[in-house]
């Protein structure tokens, strides 16, 4: 994104697709997120921007919430828990761009004082043991609670993975009452991690204990 571009999050999005003769001339003329993310899709000058122009912008609250029936799916049709957990990183790594590290750790079934990393997606992470008493990983198993982490590098317990992380999410996965894992996400957006991404992912947590508790 060029330095200074103001990005007005109130202001609808485009209904149409841009030609590239019609985008504007300067970033900072951009009038909604929505039009700026069309024109770094639209094919010619400025497509090469895209990807990298989505993993650094927010998506908006609309879009994370409506991603909830499709992650129902992904639950019903799952044909285990490895597929289902498997199939949700996937899906929030495809679908929401600033989700750039996604993954689950479990309780290691022969020391309950142990995560164990799961399916993920994005870059191979140092931290494939987590104990309970260490990490925002270990806080959000060890408390059960939901941690939303906005600048990790002000976190005393945050454990590093990539040098780009600036916001987390932990959310517990429960079975049966237990906590039997979490879903941990990071981002390399500060605050990346609003009300309405906590309940996409609480959600997806909830699937997947309710299907770990079926099964
Ligand atoms: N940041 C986590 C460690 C796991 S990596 O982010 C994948 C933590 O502080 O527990």
């Amino acid at each position: 994104m060029v330095p200074g571009a103001r990005i007005e999050l109130a202001t609808p999005a485009f209904s149409g697709r841009r030609s590239t003769s019609e985008l504007p001339r300067h970033a900072n003329n951009f009038s909604s997120l929505g039009a700026a993310r069309q024109a770094v899709n639209s094919p010619g000058i400025f497509s090469f921007l895209g990807p990298c122009f989505n993993r650094c912008m927010p998506t908006t609250a609309q879009e994370s919430v409506s991603l909830i029936p499709e992650l129902d799916k992904l639950a019903s049709s799952a044909a285990s828990g490895d597929g289902l957990m498997n199939s949700m990183v996937a899906f929030f790594h495809e679908k929401l761009p600033r989700y750039n590290w996604v993954g689950f750790y479990m309780i290691d079934p022969s020391d309950s004082k142990m995560l164990v990393l799961g399916p993920f997606r994005g870059a191979p992470t140092p931290h494939t043991r987590i104990p309970l008493n260490q990490g925002i990983c270990g806080a959000a198993a060890s408390s059960g609670e939901t941690v939303v982490v906005d600048d990790v590098n002000t976190d005393p317990r945050y454990l590093a993975c990539s040098l780009e992380t600036k916001s987390e999410i932990v959310v517990p996965v429960f079975a049966k009452g237990k906590v039997v894992g979490e879903l941990d996400i990071d981002s390399h957006v500060h605050a990346a991690f609003g009300p309405d991404d906590r309940k996409l992912c609480e959600h997806a947590a909830h699937l997947l204990g309710k299907f770990i508790e079926s099964h």
